[in-house]
């Protein structure tokens, strides 16, 4: 007989507990599954990413890492222990007031960190804070509004709610940001249905494979706790899914091939303990290994294998945009320039990975799980299971990060089948190395690109043609292929131009949406070579932009006339003055500076709001129920950009009523209509135009309703609306009206699908509504003997057509700043080898510079209250930039993203040679 080990005794947030957890385990388990104190987060259960951070005697640790019995006889401190008697602490407010959580997945760590230094230093100043939050990771925020945050806790409340009439333009703090600051918010991984079993895939450790599956028989019967394994001839609808209706090709679990390592072959379904100790190896698998298409320059080779064998040439798809004739344009040209760039795969590095729960309820099925798209869950989901659209519910939990990444399926098709299959509750938590190895990544991309202008700077015409490794499947390749052509000569006009793109397969992980779908690996080329212009023709590279900056009543690549908002020349001359400030402070440098050198650079950007030449609509609803209570049914998923706190302000203001009196739903398919997907800075311009038109309608409806006019003002209590109209005073009692399906007795509704038009053969017409401007420069410092890049400042500009949240917007900015310094300088993914965040690197506190925004409103007549998006914007320009920031330090241009060190340094020794 085993003799039961003791208890483990500790106190958590003031309260005595006790664990019989064997003494190894990880204490963020037994905080989460035992003591159910799901603030504590789960980044990477493996001490890279500091998620997990609470205090143990006031001391910082990463719950992770700590075994149980390191906290016997302690006292143990997480997020739920910050607020006391439900009064959020100082440092709480702080996050709240200063817009310092966005996502909100990091922020427990992150608190937990700082509460710890302000623990031992009540005032700490800036480097003392950076030193505390070093061991937490942040992929939304920047980092900037965190130090802030905690700079900040002598400060006081949540900040203002603004009046009826005045949310728009207002710096709202978030309407879920004090559940995420409470760690009550409920991400993938933090609930489930009580009876749900585990389920876990086992994947390929092959690129390239042919596999047959052996006897599993012997499995089973070892493991009594494992209740099922599923392959592929069990998916009960189509095992092959994919983004688009037409070309889906990725199986769901793979038949026979794999055809990238993390490709999911089966799964495992049963009691946690059990699943968690089956190996992949314990499956007999029969591996036939074939030799793996590696990258594209081996995927376009003579005689290649095919990835796909009904793919010729390993070819996806194209894209083509030719305007004018690019020989007469480069006929005329004084000067060329032109180049091959490369850059690397980026990984989304989100902190929360895939997790979630399905459950079937009779014919139907319910998926929760945090993702960007949830409509098209819904339809996939369906899709494999065989049944009906209107048989799936998704029911989005909070989402820690996407960024792109959680836009195509990934975890939801696997839970489903489960769970239908077994009719039995079903939940699943990727590990970091599964969710870095499966999902899907930004395209590695080779670009050769060529630019001409006249002797005074006019550009006369620009060709570029870009392979993009879209890896096994084709996710969001096509996408990709489409949008590039179009960006290609970035924002500015160019009278003769020849864009063409290609997506390639390769036995890489599929390449999806990451924040800009190839128009940064573009924007790296183009401002390149436009410095590169500026140089011959003797200008300032600001000036060569200014002189060449694409302006209302001027056609882009695409033949699209912009009728409006069209901002870059209002944000290179709002950057003047700093710009020419720092290249002299820079030069002043180096004139004394032998081995450290710095420099300043520039890079712009413009990007089509919502999906390329397509039908992209947004529905909202907004309703007022019996009691008086106003609900927003917004269907746009918040993935921590802010979309939950945006709609809201912007109904508010179409509505008439103060914004803290608007509740809402989240994506919830059954109650939120199709507002399409959180992607492509689509939704503050398409959604919140909806919810704009939404709140218009349900107004109209009121007014109707008291016989009052347009000018006349909306008070909504307790089951009564009171209208005010001049001097009449008018109620409409809501206690007496009949209610809908969802209790509302009032319901607006609005659509708005932006204008486009599809493209001819040449790629001409409209393919976005609107797009957003901006230019930002960076100010780095070089150690030219070790070839490290310090950026010291960046300064963005950006054109965001109306200001809906001016801290929201800095906040993104911050953010696609931080991500597109990630990207220059050290982000790339090796397939196998960089699959955790402690090899694949993110820019941490210490990495990002202070960031200046500026924000230029150029109204858009089409958005709501005149609003273009900014998520895919804020990162666009920091990559150029930084290059442009290297070579005006070093003379060296960079060709291939990340600069590493070691690039960088080989480089600058080159040219010295
Ligand atoms: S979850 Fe503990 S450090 Fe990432
Ligand atoms: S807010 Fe920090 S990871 Fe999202």
């Amino acid at each position: 007989m085993t003799e039961q080990a003791p208890a483990t005794c500790f106190t958590v947030n003031g309260d005595t507990v006790e664990s019989g957890a064997p003494l190894a385990t990880r204490l963020s388990r037994v905080l989460r599954d035992e003591l159910g104190l799901t603030g504590t987060k789960i980044g990477c259960d493996a001490g890279d990413c500091g998620a997990c951070t609470v205090l143990v005697d006031d001391v910082p640790v990463c719950a992770c890492l700590t075994p149980l019995a390191q906290a016997e006889g302690h006292q143990v401190t997480t997020v739920e222990g910050l607020a006391r008697d439900g009064a959020l602490s100082a440092l709480q407010e702080a996050f709240q007031r200063d817009g310092a959580a966005q996502c909100g997945i990091c922020s427990p760590g992150m608190m937990m960190a700082a509460h710890g230094l302000l623990v031992r230093n009540p005032n700490p100043d800036e480097d003392a804070v950076m030193d505390a939050l070093g061991g937490v990771l942040c992929r939304c925020t920047g980092y900037r509004k965190i130090i802030d945050a905690v700079l900040d806790t002598a400060g006081n409340g949540l900040g203002q709610l603004p009046a009826a009439g005045s949310a728009v333009g207002a710096p709202m703090a978030k309407v879920d940001g004090v559940a995420k600051l409470k760690g009550e918010e409920i991400f993938g991984a933090d609930a489930a249905p009580e009876d749900a079993l585990w389920l876990r895939a086992v994947r390929s450790p092959h690129a390239r494979a042919r596999f047959t599956l052996g006897d599993l028989a012997p499995l089973r019967a070892a493991y009594p706790g494992l209740t099922a394994l599923f392959t592929a001839a069990d998916v009960p609808g189509s095992n092959i899914f994919g983004v688009f209706p037409v070309g889906k090709d990725q199986p769901l679990l793979a038949d026979g091939e794999v055809r990238f390592r993390g490709e999911a072959v089966a799964l495992l379904v049963g009691e946690r303990a059990t699943i968690e100790v089956i190996r992949d190896d314990d499956l007999s698998i029969d591996w036939t290994l074939l030799d793996p298409i590696s990258d594209i320059v081996a995927a376009l080779a003579e005689g290649a294998a095919l990835v796909q064998a009904e793919k010729p040439g390993n070819l996806l798809t194209k894209g083509r945009v030719a305007k004018g004739d690019t020989d007469a344009g480069f006929a005329t040209a004084d000067f060329i320039a032109e180049g091959n760039f490369e850059t690397g795969f980026c990984e989304h590095a989100y902190i929360e990975p895939e997790a979630g729960w399905a459950r079937r309820v009779g014919d139907r099925i319910e998926i929760a799980t945090p993702t960007q798209s949830p409509y098209m869950d819904r339809d996939e989901c369906a899709h494999v299971l065989g049944i009906d659209e209107t048989q799936v519910r998704i029911i989005p939990t909070a989402c820690g990060g996407g960024f792109g990444g959680k836009l195509g399926v990934s975890i939801e098709p696997l839970l489903a089948v489960a769970a239908w299959i077994l009719d039995r509750p079903v939940r699943a938590a990727y590990t970091r190395p599964e969710s870095m190895a499966s999902t899907t990544k930004r395209h590695p991309s080779r670009v050769y690109a060529r630019a001409g202008c006249a002797v005074d700077g006019r550009l006369t015409a620009f060709q570029f043609h870009g392979d993009f490794d879209t890896g096994a499947y084709a996710s969001f390749g096509p996408a990709v292929a489409s949008r590039v052509p179009v960006h290609a000569t970035g924002p500015y006009f160019v009278p003769h131009v020849l864009n063409t793109a290609a997506a390639i397969h390769t036995n890489n992980p599929p390449s999806g949406a990451f924040r800009g779908f190839g128009v940064p690996q573009c924007a790296i080329a183009h401002e390149a070579l436009y410095d590169e212009l500026a140089a011959k023709v003797g200008v300032d590279p600001l000036e060569f932009r200014l002189i060449n900056a694409i302006r209302k009543g001027q056609e882009t690549a695409s033949g699209q006339l912009l009728e409006a908002s069209a901002g870059l020349d209002q944000c290179l001359e709002a950057l003047r003055p700093g710009w020419r400030k720092a290249r002299a402070a820079a030069a002043a440098f180096n004139d004394s500076s032998a081995v450290l050198k710095r420099g300043v650079g520039i890079g712009c950007m413009w990007y089509g709001c919502g999906n390329t030449s397509v039908s992209n609509p947004s529905t909202m609803h907004v309703g007022i129920d019996g009691q008086g209570r106003i609900t927003l049914y917004n269907g746009a998923v918040d993935l921590g950009q802010g979309s939950n706190t945006i709609m809201v302000q912007i109904c508010a203001d179409a509505l008439g009523v103060a914004a803290g009196g608007i509740g809402y739903v989240m994506g919830d398919t059954d109650l939120t209509a199709d507002a399409g997907k959180s992607s492509a800075s689509r939704q503050t311009f398409i959604s919140g135009r909806a919810a704009q038109l939404a709140g218009e309608n349900l107004r109209g409806q009121i007014l109707r309703l008291a016989n009052a006019g347009s000018d006349a003002t909306i008070e909504i209590g307790d089951r009564t609306i009171t209208v005010r109209d001049g001097d009449a005073t008018r109620r409409i009692d809501l206690g007496g009206m009949v209610a809908d399906a969802n209790g509302d007795v009032l319901r607006g509704e609005g659509i708005f699908d932006p204008p486009t038009s599809p493209p001819d053969d040449d790629g001409q017409g409209s393919p976005y509504a609107t797009y957003g401007f901006a230019a930002q420069f960076a100010e780095v410092e070089i150690d030219c003997e070790l070839g490290t890049v310090r950026v010291r400042r960046m300064v963005a500009a950006h054109d965001v057509g109306r200001a809906i949240n001016p801290t929201q917007l800095e906040g993104q900015i911050h953010g696609g700043v931080a991500q597109g310094l990630g990207m220059a300088l050290m982000e790339e993914f090796v397939q196998g080898a960089t699959e955790n965040l402690h090899d694949y690197l993110i820019p941490t506190v210490g990495d990002v510079p202070p960031i200046e925004t500026i924000l230029i409103e150029d109204r858009e007549p089409l958005g709501p209250f005149g609003a273009k998006g900014i998520g895919e914007p804020a990162l666009i320009p920091t990559p150029p930039a930084i290059f442009g920031a290297i070579h005006h330090a070093t003379g060296v241009r960079v060709r291939r993203a990340p600069a590493t060190p070691h690039r960088l340094r080989a480089a600058i020794r080159a040219a010295k040679r």
